[in-house]
């Protein structure tokens, strides 16, 4: 007899959001596959088949994916060749025949977003839109998660965000929405869903809440253009990525992540955590 095939593919299951997404799956009883560069750093979860694929490895990916109807897409590790990639494993789904993406892209993605990453995004959506297959775009901002690692050991959150408000949303909240999708992508086909947090808050706001619940004094700096390149150069990295950096907080600063919208409560009945509840509960 025939196995069954799986209707879901998730991908970044070794990753936080992907591994939170299979989890939920698993609870909702949906029929899925992981796939991994690593797969032994896959969780492991019950009767979840694995399947070894990177992005850039087009035909591993295509063979991968056959027989999945439905792919949720976790952004890739962020790189001068993310594009590249994302592309290439765009077309594995297209070769394999899956029919729908549920893509993990950014607020405001667009080829001219201040947020140097969101551009690639845009990138990524143009090219699942342009192959014809139904996508669900989940347009995150930024993750609730991330915020206290800004936090530089002498206590300042740096950056030239000036006083720009921030509707940084839960991780948990962006799996939920996405596990959601996934038990009924019909429903969402053509959807492009920006996920963030119920409140924008300044990052004076942000410092004050790091401060409440950290226990220790945060304060927020706001830097000029050229501090925070500078600040930022002083780790060697690359010249896109300090870019990346900076322009997180431009983009802030430009008002491009304080739309704070209801999309969350709209997919899975639930609003969405604040930062301070957030922070205290995880
Ligand atoms: N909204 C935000 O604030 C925010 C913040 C950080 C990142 N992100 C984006 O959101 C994504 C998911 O977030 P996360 O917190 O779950 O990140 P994470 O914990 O770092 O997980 C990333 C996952 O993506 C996989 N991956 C990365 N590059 C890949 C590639 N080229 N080919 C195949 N798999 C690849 C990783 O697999 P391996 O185990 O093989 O590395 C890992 O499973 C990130 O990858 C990034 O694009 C968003």
């Amino acid at each position: 007899m025939a196995q069954e095939q799986p209707d879901v593919a998730v991908t970044g299951a070794t990753g936080a959001l992907g591994g939170a997404v299979a989890r939920l799956l698993v609870g909702a009883g949906v029929n899925q596959r992981l796939l991994a560069r690593h797969t032994a750093r896959l969780p492991e979860l019950p009767g979840t088949p694995v399947y070894a694929a990177a992005y850039s490895d087009r035909e591993h990916a295509a063979r991968a994916l056959r027989g999945v109807k439905t792919l949720f897409m976790v952004s890739a590790a962020e790189s001068t060749y993310r594009r590249q990639d994302q592309r290439t494993f765009v077309d594995a789904a297209v070769e394999a025949g899956v029919q729908h993406i549920v893509y993990t892209s950014f607020m405001g993605a667009a080829p001219d977003a201040v947020f140097t990453l969101a551009r690639d995004h845009a990138d990524t959506e143009e090219y699942i839109r342009s192959r014809g297959l139904a996508f669900t775009f989940l347009r995150d901002c930024l993750y609730q998660d991330v915020l206290p690692t800004f936090v530089g050991r002498d206590g300042v959150l740096r950056g030239p965000a000036g006083d720009g408000r921030l509707a940084a949303v839960a991780r948990a909240d962006v799996a939920r929405c996405a596990a959601r999708i996934l038990t009924a992508p019909q429903e969402h086909t053509g959807a492009v869903y920006t996920l963030t947090g119920p409140q924008a808050l300044s990052f004076e706001e942000i410092a004050g809440i790091l401060t409440r619940v950290g226990g220790s004094k945060v304060s927020y700096r706001n830097e000029t253009l050229e501090e925070a390149r500078e600040s930022r150069s002083l780790s060697g990295v690359g010249q896109w990525q300090i870019d990346a950096w900076v322009s997180t907080y431009t983009a802030i600063a430009a008002g491009q992540m304080a739309e704070v919208s209801g999309d969350v409560e709209r997919i899975t009945g639930i609003p969405p955590v604040g930062l301070e509840d957030y922070l205290r509960h995880r």
